[in-house]
């Protein structure tokens, strides 16, 4: 039995109908969007047009037009951090995040353009919130929030500093990478102003996919980082104005957008309270039983009662984690992940840095309390086998 635990990556498996949506889109349309009338293209673009609709009811964000379709959570995460930053701007972000945050912002700082702060923690997995006030100035335009961490689950303030940045007058982006779809991600309760998420993870959409949701106000200030063809005033030779074609530029991924939209259709017809309500029992289930075996160190342990997401890392004391992760692979078909998962300020802030990383476990929509029971009997079996 193959048990698949690294959802943070990418989910698996899918919900049916996002394979057989694609593989009718495949078989019977092959259209591309936005770029004909004909039957098939109509209908395709209906189901872009609801897609955009899932979205904008999955994230209660304010316009369908302003959701962007992506590559991934990284495209996502460019589109709004190049759009928008501008020569001296200032932008705070923190050690919880990605390398997928973190790069754009160093890139652009090592080129003079910007400057950045990068928080701390506060010791106990959250950000240091006393830092966060005290870093903000008039010339920090953009605070870029991890909404949960993809190392340790820890869900972040993320609504108190989206509060405290627009108090500052700084635009707030939430990277929504390992919370949408396993913990409510309301932009309008949040207060934030852009959402970047890939369409793969908690969503169960295809990899291929990532959206960028922009409040309608802030969304004329973000500069296209590509121009072209799409689909629409192709007699002017700038890039059109609207939205969101000003962010749309190139053909898109149409069966990956039809998948997204049909697993969107699934989640938001699920129960979501109890699929939460699910995973944190699952999660509790997993930290119980690990860190009750010998030499097995679960990361932030001793913070179980912050709220968090099912992603738990561990190491086993001497055992190099990605030993671990290919033995859990090899005899127990456990598929987890190794290593420092993108996110080496975390390791740093963890103490895990040095030793390579951490062991990752990630729960999804799909995970039972018997893929659970295995995964602890199973890391039981490799404590004793390597011999501590
Ligand atoms: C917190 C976080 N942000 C961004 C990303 C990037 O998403 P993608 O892999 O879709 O580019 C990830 C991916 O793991 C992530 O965990």
């Amino acid at each position: 039995m193959r048990i698949y635990l690294d959802h943070a990556a990418t989910s698996f498996p899918k919900p049916d109908t996002v394979y057989q949506a694609m593989d009718r889109y495949h078989r019977q349309s092959g259209a591309a969007i936005g770029r004909g009338a004909t039957e098939a293209a109509s209908e395709l673009q209906r189901t872009v047009q609801q897609c955009r609709q899932h979205l904008a009811t999955f994230f209660d964000a304010p316009s369908a037009d302003h959701i962007i379709f992506a590559s991934n959570g990284t495209d996502a995460l460019n589109i709004a951090i190049h759009g928008f930053l501008k020569p001296e701007d200032h932008v705070i972000a923190s050690c919880w995040d990605h390398n997928s945050v973190l790069r754009p912002l160093e890139t652009l700082r090592q080129r003079g353009s910007i400057t950045t702060t990068i928080l701390d923690s506060d010791g106990a997995g959250r950000i240091d919130m006393k830092a966060f006030e005290e870093s903000l100035t008039a010339k920090t335009k953009l605070v870029v929030l991890n909404h949960a961490s993809n190392v340790t689950g820890v869900i972040q303030p993320v609504q108190e500093m989206a509060q405290i940045a627009r108090e500052q007058g700084a635009i707030t982006l939430l990277d929504a990478a390992q919370s949408a779809g396993h913990v409510d991600v309301s932009m309008k309760k949040l207060g934030v102003d852009m959402i970047a998420c890939p369409g793969h993870k908690g969503l169960l959409g295809p990899l291929g996919t990532g959206v960028l949701i922009l409040d309608p106000e802030i969304a004329p200030s973000i500069l296209p980082m590509k121009q072209g063809g799409t689909g629409t005033a192709s007699e002017l030779l700038q890039q059109p104005e609207s939205f969101p074609d000003r962010l749309e530029s190139g053909n898109h991924n149409a069966p990956g957008i039809v998948g997204l939209d049909a697993a969107l259709e699934w989640i938001l017809n699920q129960d979501r309270a109890e699929l939460e309500k699910k995973e944190h029992e699952l999660t509790d289930q997993l930290m119980d039983g690990l860190s009750a075996l010998p030499r097995v160190d679960v990361v932030l342990n001793d913070a179980r009662d912050l709220e968090r997401t099912g992603v738990i890392s561990f190491t086993i004391d001497g055992v190099d984690p990605q030993v671990i992760c290919s033995l859990l692979d090899e005899h127990f078909s456990i598929e987890s992940r190794a290593g420092l998962h993108c996110a080496p300020l975390a390791h740093r802030e963890l103490g895990t840095f040095d030793a390579g990383g951490t062991v990752r476990l990630s729960l999804g929509a799909m995970t039972t309390a018997e893929e659970i029971d295995l995964t602890l009997e199973a890391v039981g079996q490799l404590v004793v086998a390597v011999g501590i």
